[in-house]
C-alpha cells in the first residue's frame, strides 16, 4: 500500500522542463550517487537515527512524563536545526491551537524560542511561569550565542524563583565538547547527546526532537518507522526506485537550467512549519562558495516557503507569470483529519449556492490541483508530493526522503552539503562584536571593513 506518492511528470512536461536525456544522464550518476553515500554512511550517523535504541526512546519518554505530571511549560532553546525540526513536529502532528486547548485535552504547553528578540524573549515569559516550565537547551556546539544566551536568560528567571533549577533544565548538546556541556556537568542537568556526525539539520530524529515528540505525546516508534522504510527506499541505487534521488537529480538538472529557486507549498496548515524547517535544510545544505575540489561554483538553490491556498493570493501571480527561475514542490494531503462541510448558509448567497452541501476538503484539493495545473501550462516546472494522510508515519517518511534528497543533490553537485562555513564566518563576527575575549583582531577588521557611501545613507 502506497503512503506517499511522488509525482515529477511536471518537472519534464513544461517545454523548458528536463529533457529525456538530462534524466538519462541523472539515471547513469544515480549509483555513483548511493555508492557514495552508503561509502559515507558511517561517518553519516544522522541515517541511523531511525533505528534509535529502544532505552533511550523510553527514558525520554520517562522524562516526558516527570514533565507532563510536575509543569505546566516545555520551551525548546535552540536556534537552525535544534529549534526548527521541533516545531515542523508540533504543527505536523498536534492541534493545531495546541497550546489554547483546555488543559484535560493537552499536555503541558509547547514553545519553540528560537530567536533573540528582545519583545518576543519578553512575550514567551509574559506567558509562562519558569517555575513551572522546563526549559530544553539543544545546541551541538555548546557555543551557539543565541541558545547560550537564552538559556542564562531562563536559568536566572527559574534561579530567583527557587533554589534547585536542575528539575527545570534539561540539556542535549555534544557528548564532550562545548560551553553549555560544562554548564551541564557542572550544574547536573539532565543531559541527552547529539551523537557525531549528526548535524543540526539532520537531527530531528536525535533526542533534539525526540525528546520534544516524547512530551507532545508523539507516537515516536511508528515516526520512526516511517523514516526507516524511507531510508530504506532511499538507499536503491536506480533513480526509478528512488524518489529521493529523483527530486534531487531533477531539481539539481533544474539548477543548471538557472532554475534557481525551490517553492515548497504544502496545501496543509499543519505542514507549514515543515516548509520552514525543509528551507533551512535545503539552503544551508546547498548554498555554497565551493566544490569538493575546490572549485569556486558559489551555487544553491533558494528555498521558498508558500501555503495553499494562502499564497494563492500573494505569489502565485508571480510563480506563473514571472520569470523561469523557479520550481514548485507542491504537497497535498488526501485525508485530512477533519472532513469539513461547507454549510448551506441562512441567507441567499447567490452564485456561491453551488458550493453548499461541498467540503472544504475538496476545495482545498481542487484549488492545489488548479494551480497545479495553471503553473504547468504557464510552462513551470512543478512536481507533487501526495500524502494519504498526515501521521507520524508519514510524517517520519517525508522527513527522511527530504533529508536524503538533499544528500543526494550534495553528490550530485559535488559538494559538501553538511558543512555551514558562511554561518560560522558570521557567529564569529557576533562573538567579535559582543566582546568575546580572543576575537578583537575580527572586530578591529570588522570595523576597519565598516564604510559607507555618500549618498547613499539616508534619514528620514
Ligand atoms: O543545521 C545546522 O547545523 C545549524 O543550523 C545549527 O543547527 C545552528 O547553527 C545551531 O547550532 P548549534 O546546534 O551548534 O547551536
Amino acid at each position: 500500500m502506497s503512503r506517499i506518492e511522488f509525482d515529477f511528470t511536471n518537472m519534464a512536461a513544461p517545454q523548458r522542463g528536463i529533457t529525456a536525456e538530462e534524466i538519462k544522464t541523472a539515471c547513469e550518476a544515480a549509483p555513483g550517487v548511493a555508492q557514495a553515500l552508503k561509502e559515507k554512511r558511517k561517518s553519516h550517523a544522522w541515517r541511523e537515527l531511525p533505528y534509535t535504541d529502544e532505552k533511550l526512546i523510553s527514558d525520554m519518554e520517562a522524562e516526558a512524563e516527570r514533565i507532563n505530571r510536575d509543569f505546566e511549560s516545555f520551551v525548546v532553546l535552540g536556534i537552525g536545526g535544534s529549534a526548527l525540526g521541533s516545531r515542523a513536529m508540533f504543527t505536523a502532528l498536534k492541534h493545531l491551537k495546541y497550546n489554547e486547548l483546555p488543559r484535560e485535552k493537552r499536555g503541558v504547553r509547547f514553545y519553540v524560542a528560537d530567536n533573540v528578540d528582545p519583545d518576543g524573549l519578553n512575550a514567551l515569559f509574559d506567558v509562562i511561569d519558569p517555575e513551572k516550565t522546563v526549559f530544553h537547551v539543544i545546541t551541538k556546539s555548546g557555543n551557539t550565542v543565541e541558545t547560550v544566551t537564552q538559556f542564562m536568560l531562563a536559568a536566572r528567571l527559574i534561579a530567583d524563583k527557587v533554589s534547585d533549577i536542575s528539575k527545570n533544565i534539561i540539556v542535549t548538546t555534544d557528548k564532550e565538547k562545548g560551553n553549555v556541556k560544562r554548564i551541564a556537568d557542572n550544574c547536573g542537568f539532565k543531559t541527552y547527546v547529539v551523537p557525531d556526525g549528526v548535524g543540526g539539520r539532520f537531527s530531528v530524529f536525535s533526542p533534539v526532537g525526540l525528546l520534544s515528540a516524547a512530551v507532545l505525546g508523539i507516537d515516536i516508534r511508528a515516526m520512526l518507522k516511517g523514516a526507516a522504510d524511507m531510508d530504506e527506499v532511499a538507499c536503491v541505487p536506480s533513480l526509478h526506485d528512488n524518489p529521493a534521488f529523483m527530486y534531487a537529480a531533477l531539481t539539481c538538472a533544474a539548477m543548471k537550467k538557472g532554475v534557481n529557486i525551490n517553492v515548497m507549498m504544502p496545501y496543509s496548515d499543519a505542514l507549514k512549519d515543515t516548509s520552514e524547517w525543509f528551507c533551512q535544510l535545503w539552503a544551508e545544505s546547498l548554498g555554497k562558495r565551493y566544490d569538493n575540489s575546490g572549485r569556486l561554483i558559489e551555487i544553491g538553490q533558494t528555498p521558498v516557503r508558500a501555503l495553499g491556498v494562502t499564497d494563492q493570493h500573494s505569489q502565485v501571480q508571480l510563480y506563473t507569470e514571472g520569470p523561469y527561475d523557479k520550481l514548485i514542490t507542491f504537497i497535498e494531503v488526501k485525508k485530512f483529519r477533519t472532513e469539513l462541510v461547507i454549510p448551506k448558509a441562512p441567507m441567499a448567497v447567490y452564485d456561491a449556492e453551488y458550493l453548499a452541501g461541498q467540503s472544504f476538503n475538496k476545495l482545498i484539493s481542487s484549488e492545489m490541483y488548479a494551480t497545479r495545473y495553471a503553473v504547468t501550462r504557464a510552462g513551470k516546472m512543478n512536481l507533487l508530493i501526495s500524502l494519504d494522510e498526515l501521521d507520524e508515519y508519514t510524517f517520519g517518511a517525508l522527513i527522511m526522503f527530504f533529508e536524503t534528497a538533499t544528500a543526494a543533490a550534495g553528490e550530485f553537485l559535488d559538494i559538501n552539503a553538511f558543512d555551514q562555513p558562511g554561518v560560522e564566518e558570521g557567529k564569529l563576527a557576533t562573538f567579535a562584536l559582543m566582546g568575546r575575549e580572543g576575537y578583537e583582531k575580527k572586530a578591529e577588521e570588522m570595523t576597519a571593513a565598516e564604510k559607507s557611501i555618500d549618498g547613499l545613507v539616508m534619514n528620514f
